[in-house]
């Protein structure tokens, strides 16, 4: 078995991805290619039956590994165990009937059934099959078995399906099998934990058309949310205007001004032992609020705003929380120097009083709404405890690591 299992920052892992019979055997490509991209070191093992869907060059050029496909090949190297003994996750995509069949009852005739029983590693499975397949009594019957044993099985989607009929049975997108498997991998060291996260950028009306508000797409913040629940903990999402769907599994309060957004936090926060900072804040609101649209027949060539400042919600939290509570501010800047980067860094976090903050660079072509992030992280002495680069949710991991508590012996 894999020692690497308890590296929480989403390492290199080996995963193997079987591929069985379906015509979405083609879309098993893109997840293959989603996690190689990631780093992973992913072993494909596709049945006799999926390599009349997809060509065996194709599944070895994506995986850049050997595809294996027969039990008795490599039996000197005891393929059909040590497969299985390596895999950190196995993830079946797509699962036919017949496969979801014969994995219920154990059955080991290929060298995927013989890997999956081999294997002690969680699996996932992403059914595909005609709506009438997966309504099957014995369908329906196995899933819940291979449920029960701990298997994930995400989807199946509603939609189009092979013919021109449409329903429920339809593999689920690459995207999701592929957030499916890496939440399987994640270590679950923040069990117990109840972490509350904000994130997305507020709006302050100016009248009921337009707002005040800024470019943050709330992608790191809710890559945190996704990223702590994967390893347990229960999590709070605040959204200010999230331009991206907030992950499964988290409880999410979704917000638009500043002041909305303090309310939600100072309701919150009680109830979480740690707080994420990661929205974007408006710092100043209008005085007044148009009731109708301002015109400009009113305002002549130029217009004056007059703004007003916000709470400051994380120097506020900082201020009275409880000695167990840890919070964790972000900072935004578009310094480009990197001391006089962390000089802003250290005077931020000594006005806000937060325990950590984690600073980012943004710019007009930089930070907001890119998949990637680079960050540094100081601590309340204004000493750097982490960087961290790579994709949001990468970089999500390695912040939450901070938070870990070292477990009693
Ligand atoms: N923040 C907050 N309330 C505000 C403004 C910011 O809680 N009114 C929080 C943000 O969520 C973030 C941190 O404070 O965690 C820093 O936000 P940032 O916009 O970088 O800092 P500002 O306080 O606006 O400081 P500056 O004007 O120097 O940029």
């Amino acid at each position: 078995m894999s020692s690497s299992r308890t590296d929480p920052t989403g390492g290199a892992r080996t995963i193997v991805v079987g591929v069985t019979g379906g015509i979405a055997a083609y879309k098993a490509v893109s997840v293959i290619r989603s996690l190689v991209l990631l780093g992973h070191d992913v072993s494909v093992i596709a049945t006799e039956a999926a390599l009349r869907f997809v060509g065996k060059p194709t599944l070895e050029a994506i995986s850049r590994n050997p595809v294996n496909v027969d039990l008795y090949e490599g039996v000197s190297e005891v393929r059909h165990v040590s497969i299985g003994q390596s895999a950190d996750v196995i993830v079946i995509a797509p699962a036919t009937a017949n496969t979801i069949a014969k994995l219920a009852a154990g059955i080991a005739d290929d060298l995927l059934g013989n890997t999956v029983l081999a294997s002690t590693a969680p699996v996932v499975l992403a059914p595909a099959m005609h709506t009438e397949m997966w309504g099957n009594a014995a369908t329906v019957a196995n899933v819940a078995r291979l449920r029960e044993r701990g298997m994930t099985i995400v989807g199946p989607g509603v939609g189009q399906l092979t013919g021109s009929d449409s329903g429920a049975g339809r593999m689920s997108e690459p995207d999701e099998i592929v957030a499916a498997v890496l939440l399987a991998l994640a270590p679950r060291d923040l069990e117990g934990r109840r972490i509350l996260v904000t994130a997305g950028g507020t709006r302050e009306a100016l009248d009921p058309v337009r707002f005040l508000g800024n470019r943050s797409s709330g992608r790191q913040g809710v890559a945190l949310a996704a990223a702590a629940a994967a390893r347990g903990a229960t999590v709070t999402l605040i959204g200010a205007n999230l331009e991206v769907a907030p992950p499964p599994g988290v409880q999410t309060v979704e917000v638009v001004s500043t002041a909305d957004l303090a309310e939600a936090v100072n309701e919150q926060a009680p109830g979480h032992d740690t707080v994420i900072m990661t929205a974007a804040v408006a710092d100043y609101r209008p005085r007044f609020v148009a009731e109708g649209k301002i015109k400009k027949e009113d305002q002549g060539e130029s217009l004056t705003l007059d703004l007003v400042r916000n709470p400051d919600i994380l120097s506020d939290l900082a201020a009275s929380k409880r000695p167990d509570q840890i919070i964790v501010g972000f900072g935004a800047e578009t310094e480009s120097d990197d001391e006089a980067l962390l000089a802003l860094a250290r005077a931020k976090i000594a006005r806000k009083g937060s325990d950590y903050l984690v600073v980012n660079r943004v710019g007009w072509t930089s930070g907001f709404s890119l998949p990637d992030n680079d960050v540094v992280v100081v601590d309340s002495a204004g000493d750097i405890v982490k960087t961290a680069a790579g994709s949001k949710s990468t970089v999500a991991h390695r912040i939450l690591d901070l938070l870990v508590r070292p477990t009693s012996q």
